[in-house]
Formats: structure tokens, sequence, C-alpha cells
């Protein structure tokens, strides 16, 4: 059985202090095992987890500050309290500034020693959870959170894994819900800057002088409102990466000073004029063309290429749509959790559907539309009748009819239309010849020749 007791290392050279804290901290539940000197501690830091160390600071051999310093180059997120015989403010001092939890004076109180030890131990649980919660997020933003395995997204998964963990700035683009912030978020969880933040911006959001001074941060009475000094989000994304959302929409001012930013990795803030130097990675997304953009001169080239260089294109979800079972399955699970329902299919007339609607709001539309029909539905089957109207009244015939004409001679595309409609009509008409030569206005040889032409046949055989 895993031992529950939390465990503290206590340190002094004076075995009667040993006892003591030894004695107490038992009776409080605590594991206890001590050391008379820092080395003795180091050994048994290598051999056992502690929770807590609690270090004299007078000590032959090695001082207890020292110790401290040696423990945490061994582990940063040590938690430490100081014991001193002096009240001598320096080496206390110098022991919180060091990064102790804490420090006590002796000779001290019994209740003073229990209150501190509770409440570092409680600040180590917090340590502890923001660890998981880190660790956690990683996970839930690491690339097995991107759904879908169709050729297309694998390009974009080879691609990500090459540029993840290099300094380049970025690009995304994809239309409107294609996944470009997890993305990005897969770019900066799967580089080196992990650990350091990852700070969006939706430039979108904010007017010009706003967004000015939430990427660049500003002096104290930079202009009317600014009451006090505020760093920018480019200084809090210092060692981290900065996602630049919706970068089509900053005015062509902006578009300078970030310029300079990606070039020199310096700027000002607003009414400042200390330079600030950052090392900052720069990823960037946007739905909108910026090609086009540049030829109409609402966007400068020079940023443009600044930013692109590398550039992962995300294709709209039409153009994959093998990953929309995988994606329904996904959004199922996820959904079914949420609200303790249990979907296990989905008819093949609703996939059928989901098949056939072109997707307009991509992976987004596909997730809303799911959750909405568990939110909505009961039972193990998604039906039809679950699904939101538009997609309900996907014309399952009108995609049949639907031409791709893209690089083909009128002829052909005209042949294939042709095809097509005389399809259609056969089977509106159960395929009687006679009746769908009438319907169609051409004669019934005609027809036979084209059916001929063509190769129709009924899908439904006898
Ligand atoms: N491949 C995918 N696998 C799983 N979920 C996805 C996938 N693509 C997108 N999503 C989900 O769809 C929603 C929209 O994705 P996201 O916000 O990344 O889109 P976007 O491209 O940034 O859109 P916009 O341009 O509108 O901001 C999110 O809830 C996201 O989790
Ligand atoms: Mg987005």
């Amino acid at each position: 059985m895993k031992d529950l007791k939390k465990r503290i290392l206590v340190v002094d050279d004076e075995d009667s202090v040993r006892r003591l804290l030894q004695e107490l901290l038992k009776k409080e539940g605590y594991q206890v095992k001590t050391a008379e000197n820092g080395l003795e501690a180091l050994e048994l830091v290598d051999k056992f987890h502690f929770e807590l160390i609690i270090i004299d600071i007078r000590m032959p051999v090695m001082d207890g500050l020292e110790l401290f310093r040696i423990l945490r180059e061994k582990d940063p997120e040590i938690i430490v309290i100081i014991m001193t015989a002096y009240t001598g403010v320096d080496t206390a001092v110098e022991a919180m500034k060091m990064g102790a939890y804490n420090y006590i004076s002796k000779p001290f109180n019994i209740s003073e020693i229990k209150l501190n030890v509770r409440r570092a131990l409680e600040i180590k649980n917090l340590v502890e959870e923001v660890k998981d919660l880190r660790q956690e997020i990683k996970v839930r933003y690491s690339l097995n959170n991107i759904i879908g395995n169709s050729g297309k997204m694998q390009e974009v998964y080879k691609l990500i894994g090459r540029v993840a963990d290099s300094n380049a700035t970025v690009l995304i683009q994809g239309e409107s819900g294609t996944g470009k912030e997890l993305v990005a978020r897969a770019l900066h969880y799967n580089s080196s800057r992990q650990k350091a933040p990852l700070v969006t911006v939706n430039c979108a959001a904010l007017p010009e002088g706003l967004l000015e001074s939430e990427l660049f941060g500003h002096e104290k009475g930079a202009f009317t409102g600014a009451f006090e000094k505020k760093k920018g989000k480019f200084e809090h994304a210092n060692k981290g990466t900065i996602f630049l959302d919706e970068i089509s929409e900053i005015s062509p001012n902006l578009q300078v000073k970030l310029l300079r930013v990606i070039q020199e990795k310096e700027f000002e803030r607003v009414g400042g004029l200390e330079t600030i130097k950052v090392d900052v990675r720069i990823i960037a997304a946007t739905n909108r063309n910026l090609e086009e953009m540049i030829h109409e001169g609402s966007f400068r080239d020079d940023l443009y290429y600044r930013l692109n260089v590398v550039s992962i294109i995300i294709p709209p979800l039409r153009e994959r749509k093998e990953d929309i079972p995988f994606l329904v399955e996904y959004f199922l699970n996820k959904y079914n959790q949420e609200n303790g329902k249990e979907f296990k299919y989905v008819s093949s007339e609703a996939l059928q559907l989901l098949d056939a609607y072109e997707w307009p709001g991509n992976v987004r539309e596909l997730e809303n539309a799911i959750e909405r029909a568990v939110v909505m539905g009961n039972g193990e089957i998604l039906l039809p009748e679950h699904l939101p109207l538009n997609i309900q009244a996907t014309s399952l015939e009108e995609d049949k009819l639907k031409v791709h004409y893209e690089d083909k001679p009128l002829r052909e595309i005209l042949r294939e239309v042709e095809k097509k409609v005389l399809k259609k009509a056969l089977e509106q008409n159960q395929w009687n010849k006679a009746r769908t030569a009438v319907k169609l206005q051409i004669s019934r040889s005609a027809l036979l020749y084209k059916i001929e032409e063509y190769g129709l046949e009924s899908d439904f055989k006898d």
C-alpha cells in the first residue's frame, strides 16, 4: 500500500532539537527523518523523497544556506523552512530571497512550528497541482488532439513536426474553423519553449490604439486612462511564443511596428523611451487571403514575407471529407462525457448527410452540430432528425448533380452535366424510358443512344 504520510527531513546539529522536532511532527502524523549535518542530509535526499525540509542555519561541515543552495539546484521546487538561533535579520532575509518558504527563530514555540509546517505542505500541494495542470495542458494541445488522418492533414502534421522546435515565424492559413488555433498550440507545446507562456492576441478584437498598448504595453500617463505602467503581451511572452490571431486586421501603423519587432526583437512601450528586448517566437494566423490584401494595398508585403517564413495551410473540411467519421466519433465521445449521454453510433442516413454537406464553417460547425445533437437527443444512435435543419436539408440528389469543372474543356463539362441529368431523370421515372424521354422532350431512340453512350444503368437492377 502506498504510504500517504508526508515525509519531512529535519537537519540540525543539535541532538535535542532533532529529537524534539521528530517527536512533535510524528504526533502530527508526518513521517520524519533527521540528519545532523548537510552531508548526511544530502545522502538521505538521494534515497528518499521529502515534501518538506527544515534546516538549521548554523551547522558545522556545511552551513544551512549552503545546503539549501545545493538542494534547490537538485529540485527547484523544493520547500524549505530555515531555523536560526539569531534574530540576525541578514541571514533570514538571505534565506527568504533564496526562496525559503519561511524562517523560524530559535527558541521556537510549538504552535508556530506546527502552523508553518502545515502551511508549507499546503503550498507544496499547490505546486504539484499546478505541475499536473501544466502537464495536462501540454497533453491537451499536443498533436493527438488534432483529429483527422486524411493525406492533406498528414502533410500538416509533418510540417508541424518539422518546424515546431525551431524559432521560425509561422503563418497559419485556413478558413474559419479549420483548427488554426489548435495548430498554433501544437507548435508551441512541441517546442523547447513549451514551459514558457503561449500568449494569444486576437488582433481583430481591439481598436488600433488599444491593440498597440496590448501588444507593446504602455508607460504611466501615455494616454488618457493610462493610470499605471503596463507590460504588453510581447513582454509577457518573453522566452515563449506569441500567437497573433487574425493578423490581417492590424492597421498599417501597427504593421510597421510589428515588422520592427520581428526584425530587431525590440520595441518601446507606448509613451516610453526605453527600448525593450524580447526573445519571442511569433506565430500568426489568418483566414483571409493576405496576397490579395497586398494587391489591394491593405497589407504590407515586407511584413507578409517576414511572417510567412514557414506557411502552414489547413485545408477546408470539404476537401478532406474522409476525416468526417473520425471527427464525429471524437466529438460524440467528448460531448457524451460532458453531458452524461451515451450515443454510440451514427445512423447511415445521418452519416450520408454529414458527408454530403459542404461545411462552410468547417470543423467548428461540425463540432457544434454534434454537440447540439448530443445535448438535444437521447439514445444510442444519432439520427438525421438530431442534426441542424440546414444539414438535414442537404440534398443528396443535388450532390449527385454537382459538376466539377476545373480545368476541363467545355465539351466535357457539358457531357458530364448531361450524364447526370439523364441519370436523375431516369431515377425519377423508375427507369421507364418512354416516360423519361417525354419528360426530357427528346425521342426515345435518342435517349436509348445516350444511355448506351454514357453507360448508364440502374443502381437497383433486379
Ligand atoms: N482537426 C481537428 N480535430 C479536432 N478538433 C478540431 C480540429 N479542427 C478544429 N477543431 C475544433 O474546432 C474548433 C475551431 O477550431 P479553431 O478555433 O482552431 O479554428 P480557427 O481556424 O482558429 O477558426 P477561426 O478562423 O474562426 O478563428 C475548436 O473547438 C477546435 O477544437
Ligand atoms: Mg481562431
